[in-house]
């Protein structure tokens, strides 16, 4: 099975798919279509630094060259969305250019039934997804911190998940459960359960194994003995839990001030950008391209990674440089 019939299985509504979406999986198209490249940023912890790095990601992806969709499902908050709202403003008053992904946002829907809300916005999403993947090289989804079904399907269709984490023991607490005195892993929590079912969901779909990857966020200079304890128990869970970890972003005020004007680090030094830069914006700016280096992404345009061919989207491996 390949993406799509994915999707046609977990939508409430066949005939999303219909009109207009080229068949795959049968007769000779199949191999002429191409689909984008999915980064799902998610973790069940809230304020964790999703939309932020999606927000980086996006346009450092842009910058390279790439087509770039991006999918907001956090409908109450809608931060990705608003900071390119931001950003286009910004473009606008400036008069000038900058690299922007083509966002589609899932609001909330007027209707107060759970049920009917939770379908309008699986088929908002099958829909938002279906017009991105095959106009894009990567399509990058910011998925909200619930525990819904939304939230499950957006994480099985991930080629890879990045999940940033603040780097303390409560944000570690949701990813697994550890013995408090000897610090010994006790057991997986709800939330790396979910990934691992949704990764063996994936796996048996289309073969892909989807390529878990925590980054820290928010690392201070200070308490660096916490800081060298996250990153031992850190990287001894990976095996276990089966993701790695990436470079991750320090705690640095810049962040917060971007957003307004929907900047993101690696604008900082483009014309009619005007702002200042310092030696801290510098490291900042590093610490995104370490990031995006360590993902190793780029176009799904091998032949196995057309949709509808065998060993269609292998995963990490034929995602990797
Ligand atoms: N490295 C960082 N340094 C300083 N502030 C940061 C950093 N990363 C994110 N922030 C700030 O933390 C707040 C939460 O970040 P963000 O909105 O990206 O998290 P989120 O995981 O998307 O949150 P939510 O779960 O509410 O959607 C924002 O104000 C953001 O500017
Ligand atoms: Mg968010």
């Amino acid at each position: 099975m390949n993406i799509l019939e994915q999707l046609r299985t977990q939508l409430p509504h066949d005939h999303i798919l219909g009109d207009g979406i080229p068949e795959v999986g049968k007769g000779p198209k199949k191999k002429s279509v191409r689909r984008a490249y999915i980064i799902v940023l998610g973790n069940i912890k809230g304020g964790s630094g999703k939309s932020t790095t999606a927000m980086h990601l996006s346009v450092a992806l842009v910058d390279r060259g790439y087509r770039v969709g991006a999918i907001d499902l956090d409908g109450r908050q809608q931060t990705l969305a608003r900071y390119l709202e931001n950003r286009a403003a910004f473009a606008r008053n400036r008069g000038i250019e900058l690299p922007m992904p083509d966002i589609r946002a899932i609001p909330p829907s007027n209707l107060t039934q759970a049920l009917s809300e939770r379908n309008s916005k699986i088929q908002r999403f099958g829909r938002a997804l279906e017009e991105l993947i095959f106009q894009n090289d990567f399509v990058v989804i910011d998925c909200p911190g619930s525990d819904d079904l939304i939230a499950r399907i957006c994480h099985s269709f991930a080629d890879t998940l990045v999940s940033p984490m603040n780097d303390s023991f409560i944000d570690l607490d949701l990813i697994a459960r550890l013995d408090p005195e000897s610090g010994e892993f006790l057991r997986p929590t709800w939330y790396s359960e979910m990934v691992w079912s949704q990764r063996k969901r994936r796996s048996t779909i289309d073969g892909h194994r989807i390529d878990w990857v925590i980054m820290r966020n928010r690392l201070t200079h200070i308490d660096a003995h916490n800081k060298r304890r996250m990153a031992t128990v850190l990287q001894d869970l990976a095996p276990r839990l089966g993701y790695r970890v990436a470079p991750g972003f320090c705690e640095r005020v810049i962040y917060r001030e971007l957003f307004h004007k929907g900047l993101t680090l690696l604008d900082l030094t483009r014309p009619g950008v005007d702002m200042p830069l310092s030696m801290s914006h510098l490291a900042a700016r590093q610490e995104v391209r370490n990031l995006v280096s360590s993902l190793r992404l780029r176009r799904l345009d091998e032949p196995s990674a057309f949709l509808g061919t065998e060993g269609a989207g292998t995963g990490a491996s034929t995602a990797a440089a």
